[in-house]
């Protein structure tokens, strides 16, 4: 842990503005936390519906099934997805805040602080922001070997906030195979490489099997593609019910371990 104080290291430059002592003591604190946590990767993408969700949890199990200690952090504050996909119907009900531990990976969701997660969470930016550092500040993850964050969509408040907040060691953008989906897949991979965070790579979802938006996403960032899920009526199927594809079917284990193995080798 420092000793020194953040206003110490910057109380020369009189043109800093006071706030932003406030987001480096933040910073600290939340590293301090995470100490033990070995890669934080952040599964992302600025366009909704294209499998972030769904690839954040498979890649999860698919590298706890390897062996790995996992965590699992739904950081899409207001509008989490995380427990409905695998049915976690439990509450977290104190401070400082334990993940629950779901078949061998350790989860955590704005969604198991409300009382009813039906309801919409309607808050504005700082509000979302001051959650998401509280999430990271206050949580005890332990030991962990990956942490996989599930980002929300576009590129305002929420995602940038866990970005200046948390150290990613990595992300991973998440396109499908429309020209559409893969421009603003390069919208947040631009946004990323601001960052200087690396981008291990890109997954296409909801494929036809040959990457395309995944093609163009690689060719424009530079970037390697870490593989290909299929559209897949037994995905949608199996994560409406509350299961896990990636331990449920051989295609779907076949897909997510393949990426988690790249993973695993390169990160
Ligand atoms: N490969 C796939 N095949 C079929 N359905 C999928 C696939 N990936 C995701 N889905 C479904 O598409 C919907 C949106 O996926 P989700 O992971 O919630 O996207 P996001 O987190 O980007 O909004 C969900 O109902 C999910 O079950
Ligand atoms: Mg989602």
């Amino acid at each position: 842990m420092q000793s020194y104080k953040p206003e110490d290291v910057v109380k020369e430059k009189r043109d800093v503005h006071p706030s932003i002592f406030g987001v480096i003591r933040e910073k600290r604190e939340i590293e301090d936390k995470m100490l033990k946590v070995k890669h934080r990767i952040g599964i992302y993408s600025a366009k909704g519906g294209v499998g972030k969700t769904t690839t954040a949890i498979n890649i999860a199990y698919a590298l706890s099934s390897m062996g790995f200690k996992v965590g699992l952090l739904d950081a899409d504050i207001d509008c989490p997805n995380v427990t409905l996909f695998l049915g976690i119907n439990e509450r977290i009900k104190e401070y400082p805040l334990k993940p629950i531990e779901y078949k061998g990976v350790k989860v955590l969701s704005s969604a198991m602080l409300v009382e009813d997660p039906s309801k919409p969470i309607i808050w504005r930016g700082p509000m979302i922001a001051k959650m998401v550092s509280d999430f990271l500040k206050e949580t005890e993850w332990g030991e962990l070997d990956y942490l996989i964050i599930d980002l929300p969509p576009g590129t305002s408040d929420a995602p940038l906030s866990i970005m200046q907040l948390l150290s990613l060691t990595g992300f991973i953008i998440v396109t499908t195979p429309q020209h559409i989906a893969a421009v603003n897949a390069i919208r947040s991979g631009t946004m990323i490489k601001k960052f200087n965070i690396a981008l291990l790579g890109v997954v296409e979802n909801m494929s036809d099997g040959e990457p395309k938006g995944a093609r163009e996403v690689a060719e424009e960032l530079g970037c390697d593609i870490l593989g290909v899920i299929k559209k897949s009526d037994k995905i949608s199927m199996l994560s409406d019910q509350g299961k896990i594809p990636v331990l449920e079917d051989e295609e779907a284990k076949e897909w997510f371990m393949n990426i988690a193995k790249k993973i695993a080798e390169e990160h």
